[in-house]
């Protein structure tokens, strides 16, 4: 009887290792897949094969793995597969899976991965890391562990050219550091852009060359605010001041590890509103000159500059020269968003560019402000993003809305192009809970985990005809309420990875069960990579 059970225990052992090791658990789910028998292992003498270009990524895919499995996977050139080998290869690639597309084939005997780019065969090796156990993600070595990937062949490419993340970095600072290890997180589910909110009323976020006062006052408050305690964060200044900023040098390093995850930085300079934080440090280029301060928290805010005042144009135009030999990123985002009016009407110089403009109103007034911005932009082979606002006054030629309260339908029907944050979906700032004592406070909102699975970024009432002006969907990190990266990532995660599946997965693939049993895995890929996220224990993801 006894070897009997212990049999039945050893029998039930090999199934569930079989289980984990049939059973995919790959977040964004892929396009095709095709499940067979077998697995292949890595080992001491498992060889990584890769040539030219496509070695950045078999390095990075090396690197990853000596960490986590603690094997050092030689790298050799090569453009065949190989016995035993991880072939990388952008050579006779399937390109109709799009720019961004790959396969994937694991058979007992070698891995190949073939792809039309190197963001392609980056996503393959990020689904080859996914098909393996989630130690092998650690950031420390595991033992004991048969480090094997089922036998699969995959044919993947993503639904949206766009799948963002926004981190709002003025409400709160995070370090070069913790940036990145979102990077890694976002990388981990093929997200390709961080739009990165660096400047607002409450902190302007990056070191400008020809206007020091921008960081050395615009980047620090007297207090924490927001009704936080002042423990929850580190980000205090030798003077006891709260706040930080980037230096060129650590912006080049954050956009350097970006790019070499295949993710685009996209920098946001907000304009002409949510500007208190510049305007404390040059109040010249507001209507009345101040005085303004970063400590705001709440309601409607005065930071605004003056349109009427040439010298605000040379001002931005010079803080956004320095902005773009900063980031290759073909995007600026200017933001657009909230722009209260007031301090317009009140001024002679501004009511007096209405009239020499002809304009009507002072929402068209706006929308010369964001055309002359786009203008410069654009001399700069650049294209400027803005908020849904930025439509309201008549959008600028060649922008981009980042739709957060509509205008996507009205916009992608005249032809521009959109990047889909729908608030009741996108904003990751919103409780994720309606049991406001367990969770941490919030900005207030109520978006669980199936809501945001729910999205689609395509919106029902848009022609078939300009839904390929849907660039694709983001996720907002507005950071209130958000003092340090492990709250952040709480917030991010796994909401993120929701939004992730949306915007790579087809329509026809979305199963909200499934992606709750492939979570499961995906948070000890999280625990495994030392990142924070929101465990549901009922997992339902709707509480
Ligand atoms: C926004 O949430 N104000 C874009
Ligand atoms: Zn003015």
């Amino acid at each position: 009887m006894k070897a009997s059970i212990s049999q039945v225990l050893v029998a039930l052992f090999c199934l569930a290792a079989t289980a984990r090791a049939v059973e995919p658990a790959i977040i964004p789910v892929p396009q095709e897949m095709k499940l067979q028998d077998g697995v292949f292992t890595l080992r001491a003498d498992t060889k990584i094969l890769a040539d030219g270009r496509d070695r950045e990524t078999a390095m990075f895919l090396a690197e990853k793995l000596r960490h986590g499995t603690g094997l050092t996977l030689p790298i050799r050139s090569a453009v065949r597969p190989s016995t035993g080998g991880i072939l990388l290869t952008t050579k006779n690639a399937d390109q109709s899976f799009g720019k961004e597309g790959y396969e994937l084939t694991v058979t007992p005997d070698s891995v190949i991965i073939r792809a039309a780019t190197e963001a392609g065969l980056f996503y393959g090796a990020i689904s080859l890391m996914q098909l393996l156990p989630p130690q092998a993600l650690g950031s420390a070595a595991s033992t004991g562990v048969a480090w094997e990937a089922p036998c699969v062949t995959i044919k993947d490419g993503p639904r949206f050219v766009w799948r963002g993340l926004m981190l709002d970095v003025s409400r709160h600072f995070y370090t070069p550091r913790e940036v990145e290890q979102v990077l890694d997180a976002m990388a981990l589910h093929k997200l390709n852009v961080l739009h990165w909110h660096l400047v607002d009323d409450q902190g302007w976020r990056i070191q400008i060359k020809k206007y020091p006062r921008l960081t050395e006052v615009g980047a620090w408050r007297k207090g924490i605010n927001f009704g936080l305690n002042p423990k929850d964060t580190t980000s205090y200044g030798p003077d006891g001041r709260y706040g930080g900023f980037y230096t060129p040098t650590d912006i080049k390093e954050v956009v350097r590890y970006a790019a070499a995850r295949h993710i685009m930085v996209v920098p946001e300079i907000e304009m002409p509103g949510h500007s208190s934080a510049a305007l404390a440090a040059y109040p010249q280029y507001s209507c009345k000159g101040g005085p303004f301060n970063t400590d705001v928290s709440g309601g409607v805010f005065p930071g605004v500059y003056c349109v009427g005042n040439d010298e605000t144009f040379d001002f931005l135009d010079n803080v956004l020269t320095e902005v773009f030999d900063l980031f290759p990123s073909k995007y600026v985002h200017v933001g657009g968003d909230e722009v209260p009016t007031k301090s317009w009407s009140e001024c002679p110089k501004c009511q007096a560019r209405k009239e020499a403009e002809h304009l009507n109103s002072d929402r068209q007034l706006e929308s010369y402000f964001i055309q002359r911005i786009e203008k410069f932009v654009n001399a700069h082979g650049k294209t400027l993003v803005g908020w849904s606002e930025i439509r309201e006054g008549g959008l600028a030629k060649n922008a981009v809305v980042m739709d957060w309260i509509g205008g996507a339908v009205e916009a992608a029907s005249a032809g521009h192009d959109v990047v889909m944050t729908t608030q009741k979906y996108c904003y990751l700032d919103h409780y994720q809970s309606k049991d406001h004592v367990k969770e941490p406070k919030a900005i207030g909102g109520f978006l669980p985990l199936r809501e945001v699975y729910s999205f689609d970024p395509i919106p029902h009432d848009l022609p078939a005809e300009f839904q390929s002006h849907i660039l694709g969907p983001q996720g907002n990190l507005w950071a209130e309420y958000i003092p340090n990266i492990r709250h952040a990532e709480y917030m991010i995660f796994p909401r993120e990875a929701a939004l992730a599946e949306i915007g790579w997965s087809s329509k026809d693939s979305r199963n909200f069960d499934d992606f709750l049993r492939r979570l499961k895995i995906d948070e000890q890929r999280l625990d495994q990579m030392g990142v924070n996220y929101r465990h549901d224990p009922t997992n339902t993801g709707e509480k």
